[in-house]
Order: structure tokens, then C-alpha cells, then sequence
């Protein structure tokens, strides 16, 4: 069924992430049906455009471009969506710079916009705790908190949803999914390209901020919570948050590619970091005293984000008497491609006991056909339908600022060439990831 009466006001639509993400996102539901003629697409901003101008600025079809319209500004917004027809709901995507959030929050609620409003609200959410913190207690002061999307787009990749397909849908794994079993969790965001032409937000964060303190603690979260009591948004951040809650960082080292410096938008003697290795503890009874591993960057020798689950060694009984059988170990390859390898032990064919590491795939190039949905159009989707189980809460954001915040601009700069990772600075045993970088290609 398609979803339909609300209008989606993109502020900000003038601007790269409408170009690039929003409306051919839009687009897609529109020609996949998922939405229809009566929902309304206004882009609003300071620019001043014509609808005939705002629509030339995308390539879509012609039905959709019909549903696309340009308001100047918030000041009469209200009447001119009146004007367009009735609609249940009007969702507003916040595609601005996030120094304006909280003001234009305020503006959207002095303009009339109620309890039919949603905001959807970008990444990045704060600074650090404390501006996270003021943050929510402004958009709180005119919005209820069900009414605040705030995105992190790997929620929506559909490897990262399996997660909990995996651990909760298959029986086999639940058992073992603990520290008795598990010796490491290891997580790898790799990114080949550097800042680009973002140097200017990128300088004033670094990749903590970027990448690990939003997206890598999502993934941390979903592979280690309990089961939640039903699949309702607010069991599933509830059980988030006590992960959060018992999270515990102890280490981490910095890195800087040779050549960040000279970026457009970094400073020349700039000290951000744009690789990290860092690790962390959950103190649960499930995860006690097991290191997790984290390492991202940018500039690096490939893309890939993959996670590993390193189980402890066999007993050095039967065929391990040498402790040289190597752990199983269960791989998630998030992107770019997706899939799960489970490494184990087998013999080899002949009359020696002979033992070798072999692997079993799921790839899902081979299992499923159809398209994957890009992150955005899942994103608004959910939006619309009013579903938050892969938006972030107030209390995940703040507690994840607070988790990092000690490592946050601290501690040595090391650098390293460009299109090469760091040699492991923290964990020697890292699993071998670049292996799997061909796999279900
Ligand atoms: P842009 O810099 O392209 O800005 C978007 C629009 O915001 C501009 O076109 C401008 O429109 C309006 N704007 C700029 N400054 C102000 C201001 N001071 N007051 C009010 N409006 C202003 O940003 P992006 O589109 O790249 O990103 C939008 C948001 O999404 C940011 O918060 C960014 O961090 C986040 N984001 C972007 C991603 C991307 O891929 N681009 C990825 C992840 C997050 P006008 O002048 O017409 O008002
Ligand atoms: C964004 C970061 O949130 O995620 C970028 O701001 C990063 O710096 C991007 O490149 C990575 O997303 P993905 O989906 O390409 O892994």
C-alpha cells in the first residue's frame, strides 16, 4: 500500500544532500509506489526559486517532478502546504547546517507546525556531550521526542539489520553469543577516499566524531544487546542503551594521513585525526572482561566494513594438541558488498589427520535478486510511516558522546602514507579482513 496525505518539506533544498540523496531517493518510492500522488514534496530554503527552476535541478521523471515544489523560506510556509491540499502528517528534513537546527525548530513551531510535525535530523548530532545535550533540550522544548528522527544511515544498510536476523532468528548462535565463547569482537571501516571537499566540517570533527561515535557504536550495539521483547522501537533502544550504558573505553591511537594538511578547508598544522584504532570493554555479565576492537579511516588501501567474531581456541585435546587450530570465526561484510562467512575447521581428505581452515558463505549477490533500497529511501520511508526502530534517541546520542568523550582530541598524532593502513597499534591478532574485500562481488 502506498503511503500517503503528508507532505515532506526539504529545508535546505538547495543543497548537496537533497541533490544527491533526497530526491532521487523520493523519486524512487514515488516510481516503486510506495508513494503516491497525494503526498507532496516542498523544498524550502533562502535561494529563491520557481517550482519550473527547483524541479530542473534534479533528474526525474516528469510524474514525480510534479509533485516537487519550492517554497522561499519558513515565514508563510504553514498556509502555502494548506494551499496544496490536506495532508495528515508534514515531515520536515532538516538538510542544513547543524548550527541551525535548534533556531529552526523554533521557527517551524512558531510558523504553527504541531503535534502533525516530524523533523528528520542529520548527522552530526552535536559535538560532543554537552552539545548534544543542549541540542535535545532545544528541539524537546517544541517537539516531543517521538517526534525527532535523528539519522544514522548504517541502520539502514540491510546488512546491518541482519544482525539481528542472525542472532535472533537463528537458534544455533544464541547459545554461544557471550563472553565464554566469544574472545574478540573486531570492527573494520575502511575508507579509501580522503576527506574530499568536505576538509572544513572534517577538520573541525575527526574520525572519532565521524564515524565511531554514531555508526561503529550502532554496530557495537546491535551485535552485543539482549533480546528485546518485541521488535517496538523503544524495546529495541532500550536494550541499546543499557549496551551504552555499560560501555567502556579504554584505549585508543591516532593517526593522520601524510598529505591531510593540505586538504581545502584543513588547517596546515591541523592535529584531527583521520584513523583510529580504539578499544572498549562492556561490563555485562554476557560480555565481561571481552575487548572489542574498532579501526576506521579514511585514505586507506581499499572501502570495506566488516566485522569479525573471534571465538576462543578449542581445548588442546584431539586435534588441537599444538593450540595451532586456528578459532572460528564469523564474518558480517557490511559493505560493499554483503554477506557472512562462518571460518571453521576441516579435515583434509587421506588417511592423515590433517587439519586446514575452510568457509561457509552467504552472499547476498547469490540469495537475492531484487535491489537493495539505498540507506535514504528506507530512511524516509520509515519516516513517513512513522516507524523509529532505525532512527537514534536522545539518550543513545548523549550516551555515546559521554562513552568517547575522554578520547575526543586527545592523546598523540601519529601519520601515516596515504592509501596504506596504520600497522595495528593497539591489538596485534587483528583478523585478516582485506581477504574477504573480493568476496560476493
Ligand atoms: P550544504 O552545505 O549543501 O547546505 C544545505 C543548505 O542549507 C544550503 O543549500 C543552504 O540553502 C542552507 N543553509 C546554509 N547555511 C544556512 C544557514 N546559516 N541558515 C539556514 N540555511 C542555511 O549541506 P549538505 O546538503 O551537504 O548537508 C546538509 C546536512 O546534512 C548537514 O547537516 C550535513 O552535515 C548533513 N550531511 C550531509 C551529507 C552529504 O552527503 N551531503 C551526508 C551526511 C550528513 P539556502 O542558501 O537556499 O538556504
Ligand atoms: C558519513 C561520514 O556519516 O559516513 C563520512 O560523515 C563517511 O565521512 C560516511 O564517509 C561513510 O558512509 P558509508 O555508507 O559510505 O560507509
Amino acid at each position: 500500500m502506498p503511503t500517503s496525505h503528508t507532505a515532506i518539506v526539504i529545508l535546505g533544498a538547495s543543497g548537496d544532500l537533497a541533490r544527491r540523496k533526497l530526491i532521487p531517493a523520493l523519486s524512487r518510492l514515488y516510481e516503486h509506489k510506495q508513494i503516491d500522488d497525494s503526498c507532496i514534496i516542498v523544498g524550502s530554503g533562502r535561494t529563491v526559486f520557481s517550482d519550473e527552476e527547483f524541479r530542473n535541478r534534479f533528474e526525474v521523471s516528469r510524474d514525480f517532478a510534479g509533485q516537487l515544489h519550492y517554497h522561499q523560506g519558513i515565514t508563510g510556509l504553514k498556509s502555502y502546504i494548506k494551499s496544496k491540499g490536506i495532508f495528515d502528517q508534514v515531515i520536515f528534513f532538516l538538510a542544513l547546517p547543524p548550527k541551525v537546527y535548534a533556531a529552526t525548530a523554533g521557527q517551524l513551531y512558531d510558523e504553527g507546525f504541531g503535534e502533525e510535525t516530524r523533523l528528520i535530523i542529520e548527522k552530526p548530532f552535536g559535538y560532543d556531550y554537552d552539545s548534544a545535550r543542549g541540542l535535545n533540550r532545544h528541539l524537546q522544548e517544541y517537539y516531543n521526542e517521538r517526534q525527532i528522527y535523528r539519522i544514522d544511515h548504517y541502520l539502514a544498510k540491510e546488512a546491518v539489520q541482519n544482525i539481528l536476523v542472525f542472532r535472533f532468528g537463528n537458534s544455533i548462535f544464541y547459545p554461544v553469543w557471550n563472553s565464554n565463547y566469544i574472545d574478540s569482537i573486531q570492527i573494520n571501516a575502511y575508507e579509501s577516499i580522503g576527506v574530499e571537499d568536505r576538509g572544513a566540517y572534517f577538520d573541525g570533527a575527526g574520525i572519532i566524531r565521524d564515524m565511531v561515535q554514531n555508526h561503529l557504536m550502532q554496530l557495537i550495539c546491535l551485535l552485543t544487546m539482549e533480546a528485546p521483547v518485541s521488535l517496538d522501537p523503544e524495546e529495541i533502544r532500550a536494550q541499546k542503551i543499557n549496551i551504552l550504558k555499560a560501555l567502556r573505553v579504554t584505549d585508543c591511537c591516532r593517526f593522520q594521513y601524510n598529505g591531510y594538511r593540505d586538504e581545502a578547508g584543513v588547517a596546515p598544522d591541523s592535529s584531527t585525526e583521520t584513523y583510529a584504532e580504539l578499544k572498549l570493554f562492556i561490563d555485562t555479565y554476557r560480555w565481561n572482561r571481552m575487548p572489542v576492537y574498532l579501526r576506521t579511516g579514511k585514505a586507506l588501501h581499499r572501502k570495506g566494513t566488516e566485522i569479525g567474531m573471534r571465538f576462543k581456541k578449542p581445548p588442546r585435546l584431539l586435534f588441537n594438541k599444538n593450540g595451532d587450530i586456528n578459532p572460528n570465526e564469523i564474518i558480517f561484510k557490511i559493505q560493499p558488498s554483503a554477506g557472512i562467512v562462518v571460518e571453521m575447521a576441516s579435515k583434509v581428505p587421506g588417511s592423515d589427520v590433517q587439519i586446514i581452515d575452510t568457509s561457509m558463505k552467504f552472499c547476498y549477490i547469490d540469495s537475492f535478486k531484487d535491489e537493495i533500497p539505498e540507506a535514504y529511501q528506507k530512511l524516509l520511508l520509515d519516516a513517513i510511516k512513522g516507524d523509529r526502530t532505525l532512527f537514534v534517541s536522545a539518550l543513545e546520542t548523549e550516551l555515546s558522546w559521554k562513552k568517547f568523550g575522554p578520547f575526543l582530541d586527545a592523546g598523540n598524532l601519529n601519520h601515516h602514507a596515504r592509501g596504506t593502513a596504520p600497522e595495528p597499534c593497539l591489538y596485534k591478532e587483528w583478523i585478516n579482513f582485506d581477504k574477504y574485500d573480493s568476496l560476493c562481488r
